[in-house]
């Protein structure tokens, strides 16, 4: 039986940073943040977006009353958490009219949270083939004002609908992993923002992509050859590109530059918006399957790594009719329609929360889903 993902949808809030205007107000080198870095614009939250309303934006984009009629799981993985203990796909049983016969709970391991939802949903479906399963990565990515990873902020969720019609991506169950209890990035539970010992982060990433790789080419017999591309969860676009540069040398010069060139597909989108957290790597696979020549039947290979440490390296085959599977016009105009905010106003909004008893007036709402009071301590989401 086939098992992978049908379709995929995503959102990022409306506003967004120019990150030529951020390197300026830090007294930067934009160099640095467009090309050491990597990106070109960071999606900015309003007060009433977080982890629930931007997995529901994604999730609505592609869920129909069919797909809502056959879930039987629903899985958020987020580091960004609104609740230590509710968790958001509760929320989203309200927001966005799914049945009550599901089980709906949220996975937290940094940026893998994502991919156990995946391979869970995966094995779900092995033994409910007449089931659907929902699996959302949503995070906002926050680092702080006037820190070493602020460049490295962004917003938003990936939703993706696992079956067994994977139109867009099979899972080959084909998968190599590791965990290692790692200092190199966390966030207490009294913390908004993220710690990070930066440049160690980018070597564990590293080293555990070059370790899964050993693994996964001894484990499955492949080469480099086998793979159209390798997909890299992407914190900042620079990131992947430093472990691909561990293949050069050890594979064909034009596998190499090959892959490069699959790699520039796949962080367009990344570059636009930032990061996503566990969210990332799917932002690259759709900014892949969207802006590459990738054809239906070509094999990829996805690196996912959860700082902590989590680090997954598995394989998919694309579907035979991806793109009528995928928003393609929406998630373009997603992208094209946005509001360029100043750093000034990005650093009001990164200051903002709504307290207790606070509520949030809908006509200031851009989206479909919104957080809009908070009363006795409690988060009340609504739809528009
Ligand atoms: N033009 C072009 N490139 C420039 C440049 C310029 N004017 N000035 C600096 N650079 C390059 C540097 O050479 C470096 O490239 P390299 O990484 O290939 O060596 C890159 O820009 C970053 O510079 P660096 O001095 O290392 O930046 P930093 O000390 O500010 O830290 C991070 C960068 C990524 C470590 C920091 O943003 C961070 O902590 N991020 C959060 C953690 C994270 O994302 N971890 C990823 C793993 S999950």
């Amino acid at each position: 039986m086939d098992i992978g993902i049908e379709k995929i949808g995503f959102y990022t809030p409306k506003n967004y940073i120019d990150i030529v205007e951020l390197a300026k107000a830090r007294n930067q080198e934009p160099d640095k943040f467009t090309i050491g870095i990597g990106q070109d614009k960071q999606a900015v939250p309003a007060v009433y977006e977080d982890a629930v309303t931007m997995a529901a934006e994604a999730s609505h984009q592609i869920l129909t009353d069919d797909d809502k009629k056959n879930l039987g799981l629903l899985i958020v993985g987020s580091e960004s958490s609104v609740d230590e203990s509710k968790a958001a796909a509760l929320f989203l049983i309200d927001l966005l009219d799914l049945p009550e016969n599901i089980r709906a709970f949220e996975i937290k391991e940094a940026c893998y949270g994502a991919t156990a939802g995946l391979q869970m949903a995966t094995d779900y479906i092995a033994a409910h083939p007449d089931k659907k399963a929902l699996v959302i990565a949503s995070d906002i990515a926050r680092y702080g004002i006037n820190t070493p990873g602020e460049v490295t902020q962004g917003a938003g969720s990936v939703a993706m609908v696992v079956s067994a019609n994977p139109q867009v991506l099979k899972l080959e169950g084909k998968s190599s992993f590791m965990s290692r209890n790692v200092g190199d990035f966390w966030r207490p539970t009294f913390s908004k923002t993220a710690f990070a010992r930066g440049k160690y982060s980018n070597q564990i990433y590293i080293e555990f992509f070059e370790t899964l790789w050993k693994q996964y080419q001894a484990e499955f017999s492949v080469s480099a050859d086998d793979f159209k591309a390798m997909l890299f969860h992407i914190p900042y676009t620079k990131m992947g590109k430093k472990a691909m540069r561990t293949l050069q040398g050890k594979i064909s010069d034009a596998k190499y530059a090959q892959l490069e060139k699959e790699y520039q597909a796949s962080i367009l989108f990344g570059r636009q918006v930032g990061n996503l957290y566990t969210g990332s790597l799917y932002l690259g696979l759709l900014s892949y399957l969207i802006n590459s020549d990738v054809k239906s039947a070509d094999q990829l290979l996805l690196f996912s790594y959860g700082s902590g440490a989590v680090g997954e390296l598995y394989s998919g085959i694309v579907g035979d009719d991806f793109k009528a599977n995928i928003p393609v016009a929406e998630i373009k105009a997603l992208l094209s329609d946005r509001n360029k905010i100043s750093i000034a106003d990005y650093e009001d909004v990164f200051q903002q929360s709504i307290s207790d008893g606070e509520s949030v007036d809908p006509t200031t709402v851009s989206g479909h889903f919104y957080l809009s009071e908070i009363k006795e301590n409690e988060r009340i989401y609504s739809k528009k």
